[in-house]
């Protein structure tokens, strides 16, 4: 019912000679299995629709200013990031929220402007260190996802990555049953306010997802998938992830 979703964040990494990585990678896909989405830097967004052309692997931005156009410099906004032929966008990443200040109103607006250009976005929460440690990571990312999320939110338009901030590139994964936990409570959140429509919408994990902890990842319910940063950017690691959730 939910197509499976393996998604890539390069984050500030990737010159030409990853996107070599990337052309190895389109072209050792079939098209029936996960969908596939690779989130390369700005720089590189033409040179890897070019680079993935024809094959099933799509590609997305990391981030979008919530305005159209506009005096703000060194901001991309959605609109040119669907202009590079582009299909997604990330959108309120930890590491935006927190070296950027981003607000849920920021995210929730950025989210809209993606909507507006074409694009689907890729909606990231998740509780810190000190939230879990407290036992509020539930409120916390259910306040998250509330404020973050537009109405309107569809499982056409937006997908959900839960990210725990203590599990990015730290090697430390939540327990099975913590992101059970999480992703049902999401699901939840998200049919009381979306309806059963909230069904359709993908609810990615992120946080250090490697090759030998993915399959157990993704016995999970309610997890269609991954987002992942440090082993997205070589084939060899990524590929070992799509065929798990293929497998799933
Ligand atoms: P790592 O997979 O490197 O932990 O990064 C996760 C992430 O932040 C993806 O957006």
């Amino acid at each position: 019912m939910r197509r499976k979703l393996a998604a890539g964040n390069w984050k500030m990494n990737g010159d030409a000679s990853l996107l070599g990585e990337l052309a190895q990678l389109a072209g050792q896909q079939s098209d029936t299995g996960p969908e596939i989405l690779i989130c390369p830097p700005h720089t590189l967004l033409a040179h890897a629709v070019s680079v993935t052309d024809g094959s099933p692997v799509g590609i997305g931005g990391q981030d979008c200013h919530a305005a159209e156009t506009g005096a703000h410099t060194g901001d991309v906004s959605a609109p040119m990031i669907a202009a590079t032929g582009a299909q997604a966008v990330i959108v309120g990443h930890s590491e935006r929220r927190t070296d950027h200040h981003e607000t849920n109103a920021d995210v929730r607006a950025k989210v809209k402007a993606a909507w507006a250009a074409g694009l689907t976005a890729i909606l990231c929460i998740g509780e810190s260190e000190d939230e879990r440690m407290g036992d509020s990571t539930l409120e916390i990312i259910a306040d998250q996802l509330h404020a973050s999320a537009p109405d309107g939110t569809t499982g056409d338009n937006t997908v959900i990555a839960y990210e725990p901030i203590w599990a990015i590139g730290t090697g430390r994964v939540p327990t099975l049953e913590q992101i059970i936990e999480t992703h049902d409570m999401l699901r939840d959140e998200l049919v009381g306010r979306f309806g059963p429509e909230a069904m359709t919408i993908r609810l990615l994990y992120g946080g250090s997802v490697k090759p030998n902890n993915a399959a157990d990842i993704f016995t999970a319910d309610n997890v269609d998938g991954a987002l992942v940063g440090g082993a997205s950017l070589a084939a060899a690691d990524f590929q070992p992830i799509i065929d798990a959730l293929a497998a799933s």
